[in-house]
C-alpha cells in the first residue's frame, strides 16, 4: 500500500502580552537607543508582538505549543493517544535536555508517542512536516504532531535596536495523518535546502557546549542572537523564491493556479519581493507578521491556522509554504488542503 500524508488540523497560541512598536520605542529609550513606530512600520511592516512572562509557565515555550497542539487535535478529531509521533520544531527550547517535545508530550499525555526536537530556526516547521511526511509514506508513523513554536524574545538583545524590534513567541501546531496516496488532499511536493557557510548571518555565541556563558560573555550580550540583518534579507529573498519555485515545479504547477501563499514571516519586505518575483498577487499572500512579529518556527503554522479558521483557505486549494532561517536553513512544500 502507497501512502501519503495530510495535514487535518492546525493551531496555534499566543502570550498575553502586546508589545507595541510605542512599547518598544520606549524601552529603547531607557537604553539610550532610538526607534519609532513609523521605522519599524515602514522598513519591517510589523506593528506589534507578544512576549512570554517566562515566571508564568502557561506561557512557556512547550505550553504555548501544548495550547495550539490541542486546537490542532480538536480540528482533527484526533485524541492525544493517536499520536504516535512528535516533531518539536524550536530553536528557542523550554530548556537543554530534555526536549521541548517531552515536557509536551507530558503536558498532552501523548503517551503512545515517540517525541523529538529539531532545530532549523524559521524553517523548522516546514522540516518537521517533511521529516513527518516521510516517516507517514513509509509506513513508520500515522499521526504526527508538529510544533513550530519558540519564545525568542529571552534570546533577543534589548541593546540593539536591529534586532529588538523583529521578533515575537508564540506557537503553531499541525496534525499530520497517513492518506491514501490517490488522495488529492496531501503533501504533494517539498524541497529542502541549508547552507552551512552562513551559520554566522544570524547565531547566539555563547551557551552552547563551546562557549559558557561567564559573568563577561553575559555583560556583553553573547548569549543573545546577533544578525547581519542587510545580508539576510537578500539571502533571503534568494532562498525563498528559489524553494518556492523549485515546490511548485516538482509537481509542474503554474504558480497562477496556486491558492495560497504562506511564506516565513520575518518583513514584510522581503515578504512582497518573492511574491513580486514569483508573480503572485499580494491578496493570494497570507501576513500576521503585523500582529505577531517574526515568531521563528512558529510564524508558518500560526499563519497557516488562521487563514483555515477564517476560511480563507478551504478545502481542495493548494497552498505552497515557504520559510528561510538562521543556519541557513529553507525549504518549502505544496500541499492541498
Ligand atoms: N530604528 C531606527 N533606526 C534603525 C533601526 C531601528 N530599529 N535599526 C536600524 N536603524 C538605522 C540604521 O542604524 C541605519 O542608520 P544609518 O543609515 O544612519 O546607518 C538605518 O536605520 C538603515 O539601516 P539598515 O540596516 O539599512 O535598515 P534595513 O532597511 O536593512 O532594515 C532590518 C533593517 C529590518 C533588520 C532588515 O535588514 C531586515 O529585516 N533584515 C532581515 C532580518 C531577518 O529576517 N532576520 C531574521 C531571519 S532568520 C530567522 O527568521 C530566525
Amino acid at each position: 500500500m502507497d501512502y501519503a500524508a495530510r495535514i487535518t488540523g492546525t493551531g496555534s497560541a499566543f502570550p498575553e502580552t502586546r508589545m507595541t512598536n510605542d512599547d518598544i520605542a520606549l524601552k529603547l529609550t531607557e537604553v539610550g537607543l532610538k526607534t519609532s513606530d513609523q521605522w519599524i512600520r515602514e522598513r519591517t511592516g510589523i506593528v506589534e508582538r507578544r512576549i512570554s512572562d517566562v515566571n508564568n509557565s502557561a506561557e512557556h515555550n512547550s505550553s504555548l505549543g501544548e495550547r495550539a497542539a490541542q486546537m490542532a487535535l480538536e480540528m482533527a478529531g484526533r485524541k492525544p493517544d493517536d499520536i504516535d509521533q512528535i516533531i518539536y520544531a524550536t530553536c528557542s527550547p523550554d530548556t537543554i535536555i530534555p526536549a521541548t517535545a517531552c515536557w509536551l508530550q507530558s503536558k498532552i499525555k501523548a503517551h503512545n508517542a515517540w517525541a523529538m526536537d529539531i532545530n532549523a530556526a524559521c524553517s523548522g516547521f516546514v522540516y518537521g512536516t517533511v521529516i513527518a511526511e516521510q516517516f507517514i509514506r513509509t509506513g513508520r508513523s500515522k499521526t504526527v504532531l508538529v510544533i513550530g513554536a519558540e519564545v525568542l524574545s529571552q534570546f533577543v538583545n534589548w541593546h540593539d535596536r536591529t534586532i529588538c524590534i523583529l521578533f515575537g513567541d508564540g506557537a503553531g501546531a499541525a496534525i499530520v495523518e497517513r492518506e491514501s496516496a490517490k488522495s488529492p488532499q496531501r503533501i504533494i511536493s517539498s524541497h529542502l535546502v541549508s547552507d552551512g557557510r552562513l551559520s554566522e548571518l544570524l547565531h547566539v555565541p555563547a551557551g552552547g557546549s563551546n562557549m559558557e556563558i561567564t559573568p563577561e560573555r553575559y555583560a556583553r550580550s553573547m548569549h543573545k542572537m546577533r544578525m547581519n540583518g542587510k545580508e539576510i534579507f537578500k539571502v533571503a529573498v534568494r532562498t525563498l523564491t528559489e524553494c518556492a519555485l523549485r515546490s511548485l515545479e516538482q509537481w509542474g504547477m503554474r504558480v497562477d493556479r496556486l491558492d495560497w501563499f504562506v511564506p516565513h514571516q520575518a518583513n514584510l519586505r522581503i515578504i512582497e519581493a518573492v511574491a513580486n518575483r514569483l508573480g503572485l498577487p499580494m491578496d493570494r499572500v497570507v501576513v500576521n507578521l503585523d500582529r505577531f512579529g517574526n515568531t521563528s518556527a512558529a510564524t508558518i503554522p500560526t499563519a497557516l491556522d488562521e487563514a483555515i479558521r477564517d476560511g480563507r483557505i478551504q478545502p481542495g486549494q493548494t497552498v505552497l509554504v515557504d520559510a528561510f532561517g538562521a543556519g541557513l536553513t529553507a525549504g518549502g512544500f505544496l500541499f492541498r488542503w
